[in-house]
């Protein structure tokens, strides 16, 4: 393991039964007040997908949206916000997925991505994969080739690898 990702793994707090009972909340805010772990965060992103080509990176509103630009800035590639809905002003393609309780929506601005882009999806967590999947459809549904996913922890507890069909998913840290 690279030295840099146990320090990460001390910056993230977790915070038990928040936002409800039962739930080990896994905090990111207490790493970007550390300037040395927010950074090394990116830069083992950017060594990992530097030279591969891609050419957009899809950001999952909230936290995604802390990750991914400096991401997408360091290899030369296109952010695109997936939001959450009515956010987005111009014509947008969505998809729902399955929360704990209910129901949610990504949504992405018809044109941002194109048919041929490669792509990057990039958030903070993924617990039962749920939010990836809607991601990735998103994208491939307009002709784009989702590269890797990219998060910075897993609850491998919860499966969420199993339900993103094979595509390969990349993180930092577990959590269990
Ligand atoms: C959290 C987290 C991931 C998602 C993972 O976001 O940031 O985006 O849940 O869950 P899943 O793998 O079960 O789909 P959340 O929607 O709580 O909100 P936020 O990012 O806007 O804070
Ligand atoms: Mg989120």
């Amino acid at each position: 393991e690279d030295p840099r990702v146990h320090a990460i793994k001390t910056k993230i707090r977790v915070v038990p039964n928040f936002p409800k009972p039962g739930i080990m909340f896994q905090d990111i805010t207490t790493l970007l007040l550390d300037p040395k772990a927010f950074k090394d965060t990116i830069d083992l992103f950017v060594e990992r997908y530097k030279g591969k080509n891609i050419s957009v990176v899809a950001g999952i509103e909230a936290r995604g949206f802390i990750f991914g630009p400096p991401i997408a800035l360091a290899i030369g590639a296109k952010f695109v916000p997936l939001r959450k809905p009515r956010k987005l002003p111009g014509d947008v393609i969505f998809e729902e997925y399955t929360l704990e309780y209910g129901r949610d929506r990504l949504e992405m601005h018809v044109g941002a991505v194109e048919h041929g882009d490669r792509a990057l999806v990039v958030d903070d967590l993924i617990a039962t994969g749920g939010t990836l999947c809607a991601a990735m459809s998103l994208l491939e549904r307009v002709g784009a080739e989702v590269v890797e996913c990219a998060c910075l922890i897993e609850l491998p507890d919860l499966q969420g690898r199993e339900r993103l069909n094979g595509k390969p998913l990349y993180v930092l840290v577990e959590s269990h």
